[in-house]
């Protein structure tokens, strides 16, 4: 008999997209893989074996044996898109917004991202690894095992790489892995104001070829110190009243020749192109897509950038206006799910929500957004090689469900579905 670190037993139900090297687009999406009476094993934090638990157990002999209890097992959820860490507090704004202020209007009056670009700025690096460990622990309670994270509160040099420096503190901290995204280009700040072209060349000329050179060392418990770049993409907020698409073009050409990968924020409020220049560049991503129209959607759909969809974006703003994730499927695209986690439009660390609410109003079935929440995420980021699926050589990030089925994940809402969350294939949070 082999011998592993970990057996799993008695999944009721393991439900996994399969490997794969790119993102699963279009009906492939659908492609779970479901075993009943399943067993996983793992060795050295990497899946090595699942199937059958009576062949499991035949074969391998185990350290350590957990009992799933007849519960539904998933992998790890991939958070591909979010602003976790800030300062301050936009309650007040929320009930403006309720009271009939838009968010583009209270952004143009010097609020939104402005306030927590200001609450931001005078708050320390302790106070914000604080602040922002306790909602890298929901999250972590609520599945997430990986997560994007933006800077785009500081927009000074020193401040943006202050934000850097408190995703790498967190990433070394904390259980959940932090893949960070350089977003210099999410407002114009204050003392540029009415002067977007000047902020423009402020990015290319002074913060990306100092930002994108910052390494930081990693210490893993468990593994050789290795050197890791401060931003692994770079982002930009294209959207009326704020980068414009030649603007937009500036910043992430000048971002590749730095070596960063590419995301977009486009169509959150008006249409204005941007998909077509994320196709054009080459982009991993384009997120948000909610003002997206067929033309685009079909150019994105044939391309091999993802289309990321933020469904607790419209939800938090109240609006019933959601991104057309089915079209993009319909026409063969590929999609990902994300939070979108902010102050501003979405405050929510939950996975399972944006399950729920993408099986609803973006119309995706329970098994795409599955898929949307692990593979295609992890692909999201470049990760997808060795995240977001169960199959040997993955790494083994899984969650037990408190449900027999995976499909509780978009049914039952408003309760955290997640049991337990394994991560490398020990337990970091929940009971067993
Ligand atoms: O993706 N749209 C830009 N950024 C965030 C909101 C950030 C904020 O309001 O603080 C978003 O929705
Ligand atoms: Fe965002």
């Amino acid at each position: 008999m082999e011998t592993v670190d970990l057996l799993l037993t008695h999944i009721g139900q393991l439900a996994t997209p399969p490997a794969s090297a790119q993102a699963l687009k279009g009906a492939a999406m659908s492609d779970l893989t479901v075993v009943k009476e399943a067993a996983l094993a793992v060795r050295r934090g990497q899946v090595v074996d699942l199937g059958s638990q009576t062949e499991l157990e035949a074969r391998y002999a185990a350290e350590e044996v957990v009992d799933a209890g007849g519960r539904a097992v998933v992998p790890g959820f991939i958070d591909p898109h979010t602003h976790a860490v800030w300062a301050g507090d936009r309650g007040g704004e929320f009930e403006q917004r309720l009271a009939g202020a838009t968010y583009m209007e209270i952004m143009t009056a010097g609020g939104g991202i402005l306030s927590t670009v200001r609450a931001t700025r005078a708050a320390s690096v302790d106070a914000l690894v604080a602040e922002t460990q306790r909602r890298l622990d929901r999250m972590l309670a609520h599945g997430t095992t990986t997560a994007e994270v933006k800077t785009g509160y500081g927009l000074t040099l020193d401040d943006e790489r202050k934000l850097l420096d408190v995703i790498a503190l967190l990433d070394e901290q904390h259980p959940i892995d932090l893949i960070p995204t350089f977003l210099g280009a999410h407002a114009v700040p204050p003392e540029y104001s009415g002067r977007t072209d000047d902020y423009v060349d402020l990015i290319v000329e002074d913060m990306l070829p100092d930002l994108a050179y910052v390494v930081y060392t990693v210490t893993p418990e468990d593994g050789p110190t290795y050197q890791q770049r401060a931003a692994s993409f770079c982002d930009v907020f294209c959207e009326r009243g704020v980068f414009d698409v030649p603007q937009t073009r500036r910043i992430l050409e000048a971002a590749k020749v730095h070596g960063l990968d590419l995301k977009l924020h486009v169509d959150e409020f008006d249409p204005m192109g941007g998909t077509t220049l994320a196709v054009e560049l080459g982009a991993v991503s384009v997120d948000h897509l909610v003002r997206t129209g067929d033309e685009e959607l079909r150019l994105l759909a044939a391309s091999t950038t993802l289309g990321v969809v933020l469904p607790g974006t419209p939800f938090g703003l109240g609006s019933t206006y959601f991104a057309p994730a089915r079209r993009l499927i319909d026409f063969g695209g590929a999609v990902a799910l994300a939070t979108d986690l902010n102050p501003g439009t979405t405050w929510c660390e939950s996975m399972p929500m944006m399950m729920a609410l993408a099986a609803r109003y973006l119309r995706m079935t329970p098994a795409e957004a599955l898929t949307a929440a692990t593979l295609n995420a992890a692909h999201a980021l470049r990760l997808g090689r060795r995240l977001g699926a169960l199959a040997a050589g993955y790494q083994a990030d899984f969650l037990i469900l408190d449900a027999a089925d995976y499909r509780d994940l978009t049914y039952h809402y408003g309760t955290n579905p997640v049991a337990a969350v394994y991560k490398r294939g020990k337990r970091v949070a929940g009971a067993g």
